[in-house]
C-alpha cells in the first residue's frame, strides 16, 4: 500500500474513533444538557470556527468573511446551503459537512449575539459614494439590506465587511460560482466589474 494511502486511512480511523468518543459522550446520561440558551455554545465547538474567523472577530485573511454579529438567518441559511452545496468553498465544506441543523442553529445563534466587528477599513472616495449611491437607489439595495446595510434575519449586514470578500463573493454571484441565490446572480450581472469594485469598496468602507 503507498504510503500516503496508509497514512489517510489511519487518520480516517482516528477521526472515526474521535467522533465515536464525542458521540459517546453526548449520549452518556450524566451529559444530557437541556438545549443551550440563545448565544450560549460549547466553547469546543466555536474553537473551530475561530481558526478562520478569528477570536475577536478579525477573520484571519482578507478573503474570509467576519461573521461576528452577522444576522442570525442569514448565517444559518449559508450554513446550509454549503451543506446543500448550493453554495461552494473548500475552506468551508468539510465544517459543514457533518454539521447537523441543531448546530447551525446553535452557530448561528453564537455568532449573531457577538458585537459586528469593525474592521477599520477606509472610506471609499466621494466620487465612488455617489457612483454607488445611484446603484444602490436604482437597483433599490437598502430595501432588502436595510438603513446602513445592516440586513436583518436572513439578508446579510455587508457594511463594514472585508473588501477582499465582498469582491470575491458578488463575483461569485455574477459567475454562478456562487449559486444561493438566483436573484443576487442577475442583479450583479446588470453591472460591469469596475461597478462591482466600486460596492466593494463602499460597503467595506461604510
Ligand atoms: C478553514 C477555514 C474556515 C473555518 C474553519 C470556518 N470557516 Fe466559515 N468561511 C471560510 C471562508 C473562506 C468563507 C467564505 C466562503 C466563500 O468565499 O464563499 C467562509 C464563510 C462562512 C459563512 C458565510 C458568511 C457570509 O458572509 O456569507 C459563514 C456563516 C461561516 N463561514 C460560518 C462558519 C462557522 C459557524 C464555522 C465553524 C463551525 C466556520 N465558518 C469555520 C473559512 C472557514
Ligand atoms: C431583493 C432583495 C435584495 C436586493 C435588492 C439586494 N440584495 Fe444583496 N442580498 C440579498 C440576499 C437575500 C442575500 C443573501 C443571499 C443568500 O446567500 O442567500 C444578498 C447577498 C448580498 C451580498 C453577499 C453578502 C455576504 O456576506 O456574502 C452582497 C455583497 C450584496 N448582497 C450586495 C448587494 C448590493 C450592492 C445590492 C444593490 C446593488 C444588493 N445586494 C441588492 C438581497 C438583496
Amino acid at each position: 500500500m503507498p504510503r500516503s494511502r496508509g497514512r489517510v486511512i489511519l487518520l480516517a480511523i482516528l477521526l472515526i474513533a474521535a467522533a465515536s468518543a464525542v458521540g459517546g459522550a453526548e449520549t452518556a446520561p450524566e451529559k444530557m444538557t437541556p438545549s443551550p440558551a440563545k448565544g450560549e455554545l460549547p466553547p469546543e465547538k466555536a474553537a473551530i470556527c475561530v481558526n478562520c474567523h478569528g477570536a475577536e472577530g478579525t477573520p484571519i485573511d482578507k478573503l474570509i468573511p467576519n461573521i461576528y454579529g452577522q444576522n442570525e438567518g442569514y448565517i444559518y441559511i449559508e450554513l446550509r446551503d454549503m451543506k446543500k452545496g448550493a453554495r461552494k468553498n473548500d475552506m468551508m465544506a468539510p465544517v459543514v459537512e457533518d454539521m447537523s441543523r441543531e448546530d447551525m442553529l446553535a452557530f448561528a445563534s453564537y455568532f449573531s449575539s457577538k458585537r459586528w466587528t469593525n474592521l477599520q477599513q477606509p472610506r471609499a472616495a466621494s466620487e465612488e459614494n455617489k457612483h454607488f449611491a445611484a446603484m444602490a437607489a436604482s437597483a433599490g439595495c437598502p430595501g432588502c439590506h436595510q438603513a446602513g446595510y445592516v440586513g436583518a434575519g436572513t439578508q446579510p449586514h455587508v457594511a463594514g465587511q472585508s473588501e477582499d470578500y465582498l469582491l470575491k463573493t458578488m463575483m461569485d454571484f455574477r459567475s454562478g460560482a456562487r449559486a444561493n441565490s438566483s436573484w443576487m446572480k442577475d442583479l450583479l450581472n446588470t453591472y460591469s466589474e469596475a461597478d462591482i469594485h466600486t460596492m466593494a469598496r463602499v460597503l467595506s468602507g461604510m
